[in-house]
């Protein structure tokens, strides 16, 4: 007959020790307790307040263990007690209802660990498009719809398709303009050989001019690092989508018409927008693109800086001078070009006054767009 040992030992070795033996006592004393006198007994040997069983490793175990290892004991007489009253709960149900359960196993299922199949399952947060990448989805679909194909560059890119191809000549000032991270230790390859993160999207179109043959049609979404300190609207990474057309007779309304269009899919058809001359050395005329506040709708607010407008992006007619690198006749062609900054557009269309709180991972603020 199991009697409860005294502890000395408050090793977690002596613990696993004690308990199996009182486990193992529970599975056997529970098999034999067949009938309801038996069952009355096997619930006053276990579960008696005075010297029961749970009563005495309460004593036995609990309270005489020193200071560091109560925690430890507690817990080991806590799943302990769960079991004993499972195992009380089987053997009197097993009693007042011979025919449900009359096998030791079902004793033993109860005392082993078990899962209960009735408990509701773990429910995990189904996750959601980040806002910057749902409107990069959003872009790239309008595009899509006009016949636009996708075309994807490298990140790491070199001097020569970030700058040259695109008519930005060595030591020009409007290299400046894009404050440029460079690999290090390359002093010694020529300049056009230089690995750099790219500054904008607009080196993949270069890559697409080399491999495609006009009339030419894409959009270039992807990552773009340049060394701007982070503010509310500078992240040193961001995401641009870079857009390209070149055919026969394509002309500046062509590039109004469509960025009017994408703007107006994104925004709402109610949003105007606006051209003002700029300057790109691969575009020519260059222009920037704004578009009438959302906010206030074109009367003037803080976001737009009471101008009723907000510039968002940079666009323009190809230079000639970029065909001449990839081999296309200027005489014949005409295309224009626009690259968009994506956290830009989102932060307009989500109402966001600080482009940090893309990147922060903060679900307070990621949870408004699930
Ligand atoms: C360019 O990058 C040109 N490649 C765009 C272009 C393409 C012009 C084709 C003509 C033809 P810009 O440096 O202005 O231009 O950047 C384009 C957009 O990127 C900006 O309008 C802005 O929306 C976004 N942007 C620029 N710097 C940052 C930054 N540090 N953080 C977030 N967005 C930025």
């Amino acid at each position: 007959m199991y009697t409860v040992p005294k502890l000395e030992d408050f090793s977690a070795a002596a613990l696993d020790k004690v308990a199996g033996e009182l486990l193992a006592a529970l599975l056997t004393e529970s098999a034999a307790a067949n009938d309801a006198k038996a069952a009355e007994e096997f619930r006053n040997r276990w579960m008696a307040r005075k010297n029961g069983i749970l009563t005495q490793i309460n004593d036995l175990w609990l309270k005489v263990a020193p200071g560091p290892a109560k925690r430890e004991v507690g817990a080991c007489v806590n799943q302990l007690k769960a079991k004993v009253e499972e195992a009380v709960e089987v053997v009197e149900n097993r009693a007042t209802q011979p025919a449900a359960s009359t096998s030791a196993t079902s004793v033993a299922a109860a005392v082993a660990d078990s899962v209960d199949i009735t408990l509701p399952g773990t429910r995990r947060a189904l996750g959601v498009k980040h806002p910057v990448l749902r409107v990069l989805d959003e872009m790239i679909a309008v595009f899509v719809r006009m016949g636009y194909s996708i075309a994807e560059g490298p990140e790491v890119e070199s001097d020569y398709y970030n700058f040259e191809a695109l008519n930005f000549p060595p030591n020009h000032p409007a290299r400046d303009t894009q404050d440029t991270l460079f690999v290090a230790g390359q002093e010694r390859k020529p300049q056009r050989d230089r690995l750099l993160l790219r500054t904008h999207t607009s080196p993949v179109q270069i890559r697409s001019m080399e491999r495609m043959q006009p009339p030419l049609r894409v959009i270039c979404p992807g990552k773009v690092h340049r060394n701007d300190a982070p503010d509310a609207t500078h992240s040193p990474v961001f995401h641009q989508i870079e857009g390209l057309c070149v055919d026969t007779d394509i002309t500046m309304g062509d590039l109004k018409g469509t960025l009017d269009h994408a703007m107006k899919s994104l925004f709402g058809p109610e949003v105007k927008t606006s051209f003002r001359p700029s300057f790109f050395p691969f575009t020519e005329p260059s222009v920037e693109v704004s578009i009438s506040c959302p906010f206030c709708g074109g009367k003037g607010c803080r976001p737009c800086k009471q101008s009723g407008w907000i510039e968002l992006l940079g666009a323009g007619m190809v230079d000639p001078a970029v065909y001449g690198f990839v081999g296309y006749d200027p005489a014949k062609l005409s295309g224009f070009a626009f690259g968009m900054g994506i956290e830009r557009l989102a932060m307009m269309k989500y109402n966001v006054d600080d482009i940090q709180q893309f990147y922060l991972g903060d679900m307070r603020f990621l949870e408004q767009f699930a």
